[in-house]
């Protein structure tokens, strides 16, 4: 942020806070007025725009709480990862659920998960893997996307497998049309920004001999009419789709060392919502709520394994829009359940 705007905002920040102390007789402190400033900081830092002054007082207190909470935590010291004021830090946990992983709390429909899974596992003999993998340096990933308001995370995790697994088959990385799933895949279980799933996704791709791209079929992040034109655009395709044996990280390990994977995991804590950087290590269950791309593993450098997760929530959230969460728990749904419902694209 350049000085003068800087200032300017806290000029605006002062004067508001002025009158509106002054005539409710309130007395602030200096936390307070410290809390304030950097409320209009970081609203100018994301543009935020509040439509009354309640609107904005309530916002106030929950980024408060919010600020309060990550740095309790990162004073903590001894995490392997850190929280971040990010863009999400005036949304309660459960708003951050509903409007960011999708309607009612879930951009999955978790109920049906396995419903059309086929059974086979065409990596179960891959016995060798690589100590570690990243699928970004070999140019097997797009850039980090933003689905922004819309519970379509199942598309972006859909999506991000089908953009590796057609840059493995053919050499090309091509970003794919989200907005495709979002508007033409609704016949069966994916119901666009209202939640989805990652394997009827692929079901659909298969089923409509390929996805458009990207850049032909952007994405608006709201359900929209289908372009049956653009959606008989095939810019790639895929031949089927295969489910990782559930539960096992160790199969997880041999998918995600043969392409990127999508993964469902339980995104739903606050930790979740502010992390930053390092290996997450929780805490979160296993209520699946949010689809994500596995793209690689390894080990920090204080030694703890992990998956590298490609999330669709932007650059300013985590490492640069991806995750590194835990690999090798006890638990053998994986950290947050990220072994329950993997799968991936054939081409
Ligand atoms: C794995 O090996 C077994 C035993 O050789 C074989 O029956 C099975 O078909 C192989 N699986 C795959 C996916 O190739």
């Amino acid at each position: 942020m350049a000085p003068t705007s800087t200032c300017l905002a806290f000029l605006v920040m002062l004067a508001l806070w002025s009158c509106s102390a002054a005539s409710r007789g309130v007395l602030l402190n200096d936390v307070e007025i410290t809390m304030l400033a950097r409320h209009e900081q970081w609203m100018y830092l994301h543009g935020r725009v509040y439509k009354d002054a309640t609107e904005k007082e309530k916002r106030f207190n929950v980024f408060k709480e919010n600020v309060k909470y990550i740095e309790q935590f990162n004073k903590g010291g001894n995490q392997p990862y850190k929280l971040s004021v990010n863009e999400f830090a005036d949304l309660t946990n459960e708003e951050f659920k509903a409007t960011r992983n999708g309607y009612k709390g879930l951009c999955l429909e978790d109920k049906l998960a396995r419903a059309t899974a086929p059974s086979t596992f065409k990596y179960e003999n891959v016995s060798a893997v690589p100590s570690t993998m990243d699928w970004r340096k070999k140019g097997v990933v797009t850039p980090v996307k933003d689905q922004g308001q819309c519970g379509c995370c199942w598309a972006f995790s859909a999506v991000a497998a089908t953009e590796g697994i057609h840059k493995l088959k053919t050499g090309k990385l091509i970003s794919l049309s989200e907005q495709e799933l979002v508007d033409c895949d609704t016949k069966g279980v994916d119901q666009g920004c209202e939640g989805g799933l990652m394997d009827d996704a692929f079901h659909f791709i298969m089923s409509n001999k390929g996805l458009d791209t990207e850049i032909n079929y952007p994405y608006k992040g709201v359900d929209g009419t289908c372009n049956a034109k653009k959606a008989s655009t095939h810019a790639a395709q895929i031949t089927g789709f295969e489910d990782v044996p559930a539960n096992s990280e160790a199969a997880l390990l041999k998918a995600v060392a043969s392409q990127p994977v999508s993964v469902a995991i339980d995104a739903g804590g606050s930790d979740f919502q502010f992390y930053s950087s390092g290996v997450f290590t929780g805490s979160c269950g296993t209520d699946l709520d949010h689809g994500v791309t596995a793209v690689g593993y390894g080990v920090s450098n204080d030694g703890m394994k992990y998956w590298l997760v490609k999330n669709s929530w932007g650059t300013s959230w985590g490492e640069s829009g991806y995750i590194r969460m835990q690999r090798g728990v006890d638990a053998k749904e994986g950290l947050c359940g990220i072994a329950m419902e993997a799968s991936y694209p054939t081409a």
